[in-house]
């Protein structure tokens, strides 16, 4: 059995080698000129690197940050008022409008991470013990924690070579318990939401968006977060814009919303969010703290505004690399549901199997080039604490239930996962790669390529 990933996302990029890349778009079979390239000896095997220097993707946000940030911050040190509810000056407040008005949804709450998102959204969903939960067997912990520690019980389905849950996985797996669906849009790449709407309207259940790795991706045209009954991310480090930790609850539904709000603050709902909702709908209930500091607020506030830039340059520079290698010989790229969409952070090729992936990743890296495959999420149902049904209490509700105590977890409910995880690798991309940097990208991924698939 392959050993489970916990990788967080590494920030690997790469670099290669050819120059002025040929804008191919379809994958032709072999040229001549593949030949000469094919011929250059590889780093791997002693040849000169395309890089010496080796390129490696950095933490997008932090890129970014400057005097806006800056003078947000100083603004709430300013104040002496760090406390999110201090009326319309309140930096979370106005990233929140920002937020809301960016993704094109109506109603946006930050939260202290997209760990306490999910459970937020969790609870606007009113899940619960004797629900179940479907999500995909390739994403992050939080996913899989929320639904059980709202006391439901998790089902996984299989990913497809786009990294997402398999639309067409999904509907043998709904139960009578099933309330809800949660596609996760991983390492840049989006989940094929229609299909999965259409399975959701017919079984009458609850979509949730997690584009925790995919903040500024769309599907046909809309943000994610936008397009299921609510949604979730997070802003650590790793993703597209930052405040080191913090995550954000979008929902075009009041009702949901408000629930989410109130679980994420004591069960109440407060000025200005008890004005806009007329003091609410629902009463006070059980609930947690998960608010956003005004600290968190104002690096936000300032972020949001950087998001289009980071979004649009990321989806530049990807689309440049894959023109650049489009002629390769039965080349297969990571699958999209939307490529216009799809935010550009990785350049993945599907190398058919894990030795092949390995020997090609290597090379890469060898040629100065940060390579790797899938990161920043698990396969959960291998994960030792999840096969085993692990809980802080003994009589957790999820696990015992008849469908608690029959579900059985381990390699052998995610096979094709296992695999698909196991073909893909290539490139994470940055986006402030430079065009020499995205040349020496192109450079290296052909020489390897080629090498590798000589007749
Ligand atoms: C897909 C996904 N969901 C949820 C989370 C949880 O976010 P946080 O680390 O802010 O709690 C992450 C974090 O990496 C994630 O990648």
């Amino acid at each position: 059995m392959n050993p489970p990933r916990k990788n967080r996302r590494e920030f690997l990029a790469t670099v290669g080698a050819l120059g002025g890349a040929s804008i191919l778009m379809a994958s032709t079979g072999a040229r001549p000129g593949h030949a000469a390239e094919a011929a250059e000896k590889l780093a791997v095997d002693g040849g000169t690197p395309v890089r010496t220097d080796a390129l490696h993707a950095q933490p997008y946000g932090p890129q970014f940050y400057d005097d806006v940030e800056k003078q947000e911050l100083l603004d709430v040190l300013a104040s002496k008022s760090p406390f999110r509810w201090r009326g319309d000056d309140s930096k979370a407040l106005q990233f929140e409008k920002a937020y809301a008005t960016h993704l094109g949804v109506k109603h946006a709450i930050g939260v202290t991470s997209g760990t306490t998102a999910l459970f937020a959204a969790m609870a606007a969903l009113e899940v619960g013990p004797g629900d179940e939960v479907i999500l995909p067997a390739w994403t992050w912990y939080a996913d899989y924690d929320s639904i059980v520690l709202s006391g439901a019980l998790p089902v996984f389905a299989e990913i497809d070579e786009s990294l997402a849950i398999d639309p067409g996985d999904i509907e043998h797996r709904i139960t009578p318990r099933t309330k809800a669906i949660v596609p996760s849009n991983l390492q840049g790449g989006v989940a094929d939401m229609d299909p999965i709407l259409k399975i959701a309207r017919k079984h009458k259940l609850r979509v949730l968006e997690d584009f925790s790795q995919c903040v500024g991706g769309r599907y046909k045209g809309k943000f994610l977060g936008s397009i299921g009954d609510i949604g979730i991310n997070s802003f650590q480090l790793g993703k597209t814009i930052t405040s080191g930790e913090g995550g954000a609850v979008v929902s075009n539904d009041p009702t949901l919303f408000e629930r989410a709000v109130r679980f994420h603050d004591v069960g109440v709902i407060r000025s200005p969010y008890a004005e806009e909702f007329k003091g609410g709908v629902m009463a006070a209930f059980a609930a947690c703290n998960y608010r956003m500091s005004e600290f968190t607020g104002a690096v936000l506030k300032g972020q949001v505004q950087k998001l289009d830039t980071i979004c649009s340059r990321l989806r530049a520079n990807a689309k440049k690399v894959r023109e650049g290698i489009a002629d390769l010989p039965g080349l297969k790229m990571r699958k999209t549901p939307d490529q216009e969409g799809d935010l550009g952070v990785t350049v993945f090729l599907d190398h058919g199997d894990r030795e092949r992936r390995d020997k090609f990743l290597r090379a890469l890296r060898a040629e100065g080039i940060g390579a790797s495959g899938p990161g920043g999420s698990v396969i959960l149902p291998i994960d030792e604490r999840i096969e085993k049904k692990s809980t802080v209490h003994p009589d957790w509700p999820s696990f015992n239930t008849p469908q608690g105590k029959a579900i059985r977890y381990g390699a052998e409910c995610c096979p094709r996962t296992i695999d698909i995880i196991d073909r893909m690798g290539g490139v994470i991309m940055d986006p402030n790669f430079t065009e020499d940097d995205l040349k020496d990208i192109v450079k290296a991924i052909r020489k390897v390529y080629l090498a590798m698939h000589k007749a």
